[in-house]
Parts: structure tokens; sequence; C-alpha cells
């Protein structure tokens, strides 16, 4: 592992923002840090940069114990949640800050900051200052003064939150090619699930302070480990045993994984749904979302939510009848319910 943090623990006064966190980052990885607003993703980043102090636990960078070095010698580069450029330096001024204060001859910066712009796709903006761009235009040079300095890690909080859908999907995709085409580690904040799925080698999922999972975005959303990961990850249908077996009753229950594991996990795209007269469920609402249809069923264990693809014949009040593979259910921890997700 390249970058690892072990049991971080941080307090303000009695409340614990973090509680023995641990989580590790290989060298080239991209990372992404997603959960609830409050949850402590700034305090782990801040803890990572040295910007704030442990209280217990660890961190190291290829085995080196980091907490005697201060936070310029740490070498990250950072984008912060707010893209904070300085008002008051040109964009050129901007990037080859942190270039300048290490003493880099004038002329290298001229050619790093030129290549740095072409690299975030704004080779014009040299001379403007930050206020004469757009927030997305601002993201891309907060980008850039933040690789200017061959980071060894790259900590990026949010740094797309405050851009419309399109220019953060656009951004979002430009901030991926930069970091596999410099291979810098990246740990990036997101509340943003769907951005997480699209863009990252690994997803650590945390709730009030602590790592509820870790894993590959197929990991946590076909397997999510409890309810909340479930929840926080995409919607999902989460069904008792009973109401299984009840519900599916040709398909043989498989047994819950280990005993505290108490509810199915079903995705909405994993029911296949059929008109059928003797059919036990009944659509109550279709919503046309361009590429699936998200069918709400009335069905005798409660509602449900079932998405499908393409043509499927099924109307508003018609009787239907649901279908599982037996490879569809997987048997959660019922932790506490996560908050709705914030939208983008
Ligand atoms: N300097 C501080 N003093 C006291 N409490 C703090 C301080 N900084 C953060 N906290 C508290 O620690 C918890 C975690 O804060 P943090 O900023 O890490 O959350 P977050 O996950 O980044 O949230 P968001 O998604 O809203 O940015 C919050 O409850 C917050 O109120
Ligand atoms: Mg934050």
């Amino acid at each position: 592992m390249y970058l690892t943090v072990r049991d971080a623990t941080k307090l303000y006064g009695t409340f614990t923002a973090l509680d023995r966190v641990s989580i590790g980052i290989e060298k080239g990885e991209f990372v992404c840090l997603l959960g609830p607003s409050g949850c402590g993703k700034t305090t782990l980043l801040r803890l990572i940069a040295g910007l704030a102090d442990l209280d217990g636990g660890k961190i190291t960078l290829e085995g080196a114990d980091l907490s005697q070095m201060p936070a310029r010698k740490r070498g990250f580069g950072i984008v912060f949640q707010s893209y904070s450029l300085f008002p008051n330096m040109t964009v050129a001024e901007n990037i080859g800050y942190g270039l300048k204060i290490r003493g880099v001859p004038r002329s290298d910066i001229a050619a790093r900051v030129a290549e740095l712009l072409d690299l975030v796709k704004l080779p014009q903006v040299a001379e403007n200052m930050p206020g004469q761009l757009s927030g997305g235009q601002q993201q891309r040079i907060a980008l850039a003064r933040a690789i200017a300095v061959d980071p060894q890690v790259l900590l990026l909080d949010e740094p797309l939150s405050a851009l419309d859908a399109k220019v953060r999907a656009e951004l979002r995709d430009q901030i991926r090619q930069v970091q596999r085409a410099l291979g810098i580690p990246t740990l990036m904040v997101t509340h943003d699930q769907e951005e997480a799925l699209a863009l990252a080698d690994k997803i650590i999922c945390m709730n009030h302070g602590s790592v509820v999972q870790a894993g590959t975005p197929e990991d946590l959303y076909h397997r999510p480990a409890t309810r909340f990961v479930a929840q926080f990850m995409g919607i999902s249908n989460l069904l008792t045993p009973e109401d299984v077996t009840r519900l599916f009753p040709d398909l043989l229950p498989p047994r819950p994984a280990t005993p505290k594991a108490q509810l199915a996990c079903i995705r909405p795209e994993q029911v296949d749904i059929t008109p059928a007269a003797d059919g036990t469920a009944m659509v109550r609402s279709i919503s046309f979302l361009g590429n699936l249809r998200r069918l709400e069923v009335d069905s005798p264990v409660g509602p449900l939510t079932v998405e499908t693809h393409g043509t499927n014949p099924c109307r508003t009040g018609d009787p239907v009848s649901l279908r599982v593979a037996p490879d569809a259910c997987t048997w959660v921890i019922d932790d506490a319910p996560a908050p709705k997700a914030v939208p983008a």
C-alpha cells in the first residue's frame, strides 16, 4: 500500500469526528470517499494533508510515518471544497505559485504553466484573473495548481460540487484522464454515489466518523455489507427473509451469509416484471427516464421499485408477476437506514 491511514481518530472537544478509520491507497489508484454530510470526509483529508493533527492512529507514506512532517513538506496536491484560487493573482501566477515558493526558475515555471493549461484544456487564460472565469474553469485551474508541483498524492474535496450536471460530468472525466495520465494516487471526496461508481478504482463509504465498507464499485453496488451502504449506493429493495419467501416462493431462499445479515437487498433492475392476470402485485406508477423505466409496484410485502430497459409492456394499474434470479439476492446487515441521498 502506498498511503495508509491506520486507526485514525480525531476529536473536537468531546465529539468524535473520526473513530479509528483505516484506509489505504495504492500507487496510481483513484479512490473515492463517499458518505453523508458531516461523516468526517473533510476531516480525514485534512489529517492526510497534515492540516490537522491526529488524536490517535498513524498515517504512513511508503511505510514512513508522516506524523512529524508538516503539510508543506508532504508534497500533496489539494483542491478544497471551495476552489479558493488567490483572487489577486493571474491564472498563471496561481498555477505557478507552488513552484515559485520552491525556487524554480522563472522560465521553467512559465513552461510548466503552459503545459498544465493545455492539460486542463484552457490554453488561453494564463493572464486572466480568477474572477473572470466561470466556476468550471476556476475548478480546472485549481486542479492545475494542485498538480503543478508533481504531488505524491492528490487530495480532492468535492472538487465538482459547485457545478451543473453537464459541466460536472465533463470535468470529472477530465480529472480522471489527467489522473490516469500522470498516475498520481488520488483520494477524492464526493457526496455523489453515481460519480463514485463511475470514477473510482475503489470506494470507501463512511458514516458517523467510521468506514462502513471499502471495495470496488461493483462490490459496493452488488455486494453491500449493510443496509446503509445498500441505500447509499443507489435504489434498493430491502426485504426480510419472510418477505423473500412470500414474494418469491419458487426461489430457494439462500440463507443469510452471517447470522447478523437480516435483509435481502435486490436492485430494481434485477427484478423481472411481466403482466399477469393472476399476478399478486400491481403497478402503481411508471416514470420514463429515457434509457429506462422505473416502476413503483405494490406487492404483498409492500412497495417495490423495479427498473426495465426497452419496451416493457407493463402499464399503470396492471396486475403483474415478479421474478428474480437466485443470485440477485444479497444479504445485508440491518444497520441504521441511510439519509436520503443529497441530489448532485
Ligand atoms: N473545527 C471543528 N470544530 C468542531 N467540530 C468540527 C470541526 N470541523 C468539523 N467538525 C465536525 O466534525 C464532523 C465532520 O466534519 P467534516 O467537515 O469532516 O464532514 P464532511 O463529511 O466533510 O461533511 P460535508 O459533506 O458536509 O463536507 C461534523 O459533525 C462537523 O460539525
Ligand atoms: Mg466536507
